[in-house]
């Protein structure tokens, strides 16, 4: 029998008791062993719950106890996920975190600790939720030459952003839907300013890179200034508009953002729509492969967190992620970076376009004037927008094209 101790009894901390609980017969045969959830820590207690003698408030019972062999971690935040992250595995406990936040600020700290200490740190349901896609990129994908990983990586965004393709919903509806429905917390910056999706690219990059680059050195913008208008552009294009997090990997090192796309229908994740998650990976020889399915709930999340714990089971200290290392100096500056982009302005004339971008592709849209942009670096956008600022023409949006 393997004990274990579960941090935090929220949504994916019951989803994991439900879990290992409901399907203990499915549990047991893949793990080779009975599982016993013997501590659950919680600032509340619950004394309706089935699991109510099992909650504590102390963490230093579960630290203390030589019996508990793996701590899920699944609180959220940094601290004290942070400190009790460290003290687990010091004290020779694999951890399993489903923590986006703890991962991309520290997962290379865990790393080299569990490494040290011989146990295993895994976090498979901190990106994209109940898809498996660490586990499937470091043990089928890596091999290839990747030269981009990139996906969407927040339901919520992506549900409030197909409810304005599908009904013509303008953002604040279509926010305020997404929370009616639980979706969006009601702060909903992290989701919806691209903080959350910028933690999950910063923890693929780092799977295909070996590099952790800080969440501070990633381009990221939100889907907040997207407007009903380039929902109408994006579809006389044929595209769709998506919040992406792309790492892409050149020869010099990475260029990694988050920001909202505009993509063709040819784009497999052009079509995942609603809550829904993808990540996609392109290299060489594979081409392009992508993992899909529910990025967040319960269930979902706790499927990926005893995957982990499966494995841990199954393969001990063989099951251990790749040592990653924090390494700001791999993150390009984000004024190389080269795509299409669609900007829609007021005031002025595609003359003035000509004068600022060359050549560039007119859209039809009302009441403004909307084009496409040829390749061009970010610095030579910048370059050509301030010229048109400066001409008293105001710079509705700029979106970039896949
Ligand atoms: N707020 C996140 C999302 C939850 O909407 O995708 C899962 O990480």
């Amino acid at each position: 029998m393997i004990n274990i101790a579960i941090l935090g009894f929220g949504v994916v901390g019951g989803g994991v008791a439900d879990l290992i609980t409901n399907n203990k017969k499915e549990v047991e045969e893949l793990g080779g062993d009975s599982i016993n959830i013997k501590y659950i820590l919680d600032l509340r207690d619950f004394p309706d719950s089935p699991f109510a003698d099992r909650v504590i408030h102390d963490y230093s019972v579960i630290a203390n106890d030589p019996e508990i062999d793996t701590v899920i971690e699944v609180m959220g935040g940094s601290h004290p996920a942070y400190e009790f992250t460290v003290e687990a595995l010091r004290k020779g406990k694999n951890v399993i975190s489903s923590n986006k936040e703890v991962v991309a600020n520290f997962g290379d700290e865990f790393m080299r600790i569990a490494e040290e200490a011989g146990v295993c740190y895994r976090f498979e349901a901190a990106v994209g939720g109940g898809i498996p896609v660490l586990s499937p990129i470091i043990s089928c994908v890596r091999q290839n030459k990747i030269t981009e990983v990139r996906g969407i990586l927040n339901g919520t965004t992506n549900y409030i952003l197909t409810k304005m393709f599908t009904f013509g919903d303008s953002f604040d509806n279509a926010l305020a839907d997404a929370q009616a429905r639980g979706y969006a917390e009601r702060n909903p910056d992290a989701d919806i300013l691209g903080i959350d999706a910028c933690r999950k690219i910063a923890i693929l990059g780092a799977l295909v890179s070996g590099r952790l680059v800080p969440t501070d050195k990633i381009h990221t913008e939100g889907i907040t200034k997207v407007r009903h208008e380039d929902v109408i552009a994006a579809e006389k294009l044929g595209m769709k508009i998506k919040l992406l997090g792309r790492c892409v990997v050149t020869p010099d090192g990475l260029y990694i953002m988050v920001a909202p796309f505009m993509l063709t229908s040819d784009s497999a994740l052009s079509c995942v729509s609603g809550v829904y998650n993808a990540v996609e990976v392109v290299g060489e020889p594979i081409k392009s492969v992508m993992f899909y399915g529910p990025g967040a709930g319960a269930g979902p999340t706790a499927s990926a967190v005893v995957g982990d714990l499966m494995e841990i089971m199954r393969s001990g200290r063989n099951c251990a992620i790749p040592v990653m290392v924090k390494d700001e100096g791999s993150a390009l500056s984000f004024d190389g970076f080269k795509c299409r982009t669609y900007i829609a302005m007021k005031g002025g004339c595609m003359g003035c376009v000509a004068d600022a971008f060359g050549e560039a592709k007119a859209i039809s849209a009302d009441g403004e004037i909307a084009f496409l942009t040829e390749e061009m670096s970010e610095a030579e956008i910048n370059a050509a927008v301030s010229k048109l600022e400066s001409k008293g023409i105001e710079i509705l949006s700029r979106i970039r094209l896949l």
